[in-house]
């Protein structure tokens, strides 16, 4: 019987999909933060549940060979980073494991699995992040959340993240005291500034600041004034206004104080233009790596007309455009679409047919009025797709699909789906799109087998 406070030596079997290692005492499952498999080390129990219990890691007895100082001074406070303590290559190897993990677990799947491909340089390499903001104006506080809690970690810099991206923690936290901006306490819901998103455009050294405030600030053109003094990269600046008590970060309103309404980025050869509210891959470098996955999956198949599902700013179908007839993108955010049709134009391509709408919704209707692809690309956020969607693909017999995905453990549970409607999974191909974290990018390919 495991026992709270209570001290154990363990040997770690295995990391689960949030990077925790796994230890088993008499069976019982035990969850360990930082360390690595193969590791034994002394664990003091912090809270025991009935299928498992949490403990805190007090002392190595044996150290993997995989193991080292992680670069990030914050690190062991901070929740934004999971795997700083692995070496890079043992990083992506964790990952295939976790994959895999996924698709035998949640999928009932083993299908071949290739090596994750990694990044040359896996920091720095963030084009977005949103800061959220604390303390008070004489002591404000601007990081990331402790892991699974509110508190934030006040930090200097963050080492995977743009480097503009460290200008604008020291340059905001100046300014919040000379301006006494009060900030945001989500606690008492009172006080004004509460994130501060920036997004970086690598290709064109462009930034896009933007204030989530829940109401106007009070001096917003002495802040504008300094914001455009002290950070000269910035191309777009944007009040938006959220005034609920809620964990989501933007609210519905966004008012451009200064400058354009989008920065441009480029992936490729493909320049966008990106909205405050659109999607866009965090990481610009790897993103052409996992694109181009998709390509060479379609170039195989050689379909004429292909549907882009959850297509965003339309990056996915420029980037395969040039090797089909016809693109059909699909996706729910209006200012998406509207920077999907825009970049397409400057892009010269002409063969993109774009629609805002449900894809659940659009996609049954698309197919039953006669439109069938050879191939769809499937590219959805963290939930998965729809069970509708995959269903409705299943009825009209599809031949090919290629699903992009953020979560492995959604992957695998609609891998099963397809599966069951009669789909085999040809490849999977883990691309590494957020070093030193646990998540891992997949694009899978299916084919339709039987029927
Ligand atoms: C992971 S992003 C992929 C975007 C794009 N394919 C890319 O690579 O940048 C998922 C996209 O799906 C959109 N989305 C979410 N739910 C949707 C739905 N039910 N129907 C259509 N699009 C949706 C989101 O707005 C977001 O742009």
């Amino acid at each position: 019987m495991v026992k709270k406070s209570q001290e154990y030596i363990v040997k770690i079997d295995t990391l689960n999909h949030q990077a925790q290692g796994i230890a088993r005492i008499d069976g019982f499952v035990v969850f360990v933060d930082n360390v690595l498999i193969d590791e034994v080390v002394k664990i003091k129990i912090e809270e025991v549940k009935k299928e498992y219990a949490k403990a805190k890691l007090v002392e190595f007895l044996e150290k993997s060979p995989y193991r080292k100082d992680p670069e990030c001074p914050y690190y062991h406070l901070c929740g934004g980073c999971h795997l700083m303590h692995a070496k890079y290559q043992h990083q992506l190897s964790l990952k295939k494991l976790l994959v895999e993990d996924a698709f035998r677990r949640i999928g009932k799947l083993s299908p071949k699995i290739n090596d994750v491909i990694g990044m040359e340089k896996p920091f720095r390499y963030r084009n977005k992040t949103a800061l959220p903001v604390g303390g008070d104006y004489k002591k404000p506080q601007i990081g990331f959340y402790k892991k699974m809690t509110h508190d934030i970690v006040d930090i200097d810099y963050c080492l995977i993240q743009h480097e503009f991206c460290d200008d604008v923690i020291k340059g905001m936290k100046e300014m919040i005291k000379k301006h006494k901006i009060e900030v945001y306490d989500e606690r008492k819901h009172q006080g004004v500034l509460r994130h501060i998103v920036v997004r970086n455009s690598f290709a064109f050294d462009e930034m896009m600041l933007i204030l989530v405030c829940a109401k106007v600030p009070e001096n917003l053109e002495a802040i504008k004034k300094d914001i455009l003094d002290k950070f000269p990269k910035i191309k777009s600046l944007y009040l938006n206004l959220n005034p609920k008590r809620t964990n989501v970060i933007l609210g519905d309103e966004d008012i451009l104080i200064w400058g354009s309404s989008t920065i441009k980025d480029k992936i490729g050869n493909l320049t966008f233009e990106i909205s405050p509210k659109s999607f866009f891959q965090v990481n610009s470098v790897q993103t052409e790596v996992l694109y181009s996955q998709v390509v060479k999956y379609l170039r195989n198949i050689e379909a004429e007309v292909v549907f882009d599902i959850y297509s965003g700013i339309g990056t996915i179908s420029m980037f395969i455009a040039p090797f089909c007839k016809k693109v059909y993108a699909i996706e729910i955010v209006e200012d998406a679409v509207e920077d999907a049709k825009k970049s397409s134009k400057n892009n010269s391509i002409s063969n993109i047919e774009f629609i805002c709408g449900c894809a659940e919704i659009e996609i049954p209707k698309l197919l039953k009025s006669g439109i069938i692809p050879q191939a769809v690309i499937l590219d959805p956020p963290r939930s998965g797709c729809e069970k509708e969607l995959l269903e409705s693909l299943i009825e009209h017999k599809i031949s090919n699909i290629i699903y992009v995905s953020c979560n492995p453990s959604t992957l695998a549970r609609d891998a099963n789906i397809l599966y069951s409607g009669g789909y085999e999974i040809l490849e999977v191909q883990p691309v590494d799109m957020f070093p030193q974290t646990f998540h891992v990018e997949c694009v899978a390919l299916f084919k339709k087998g039987y029927s």
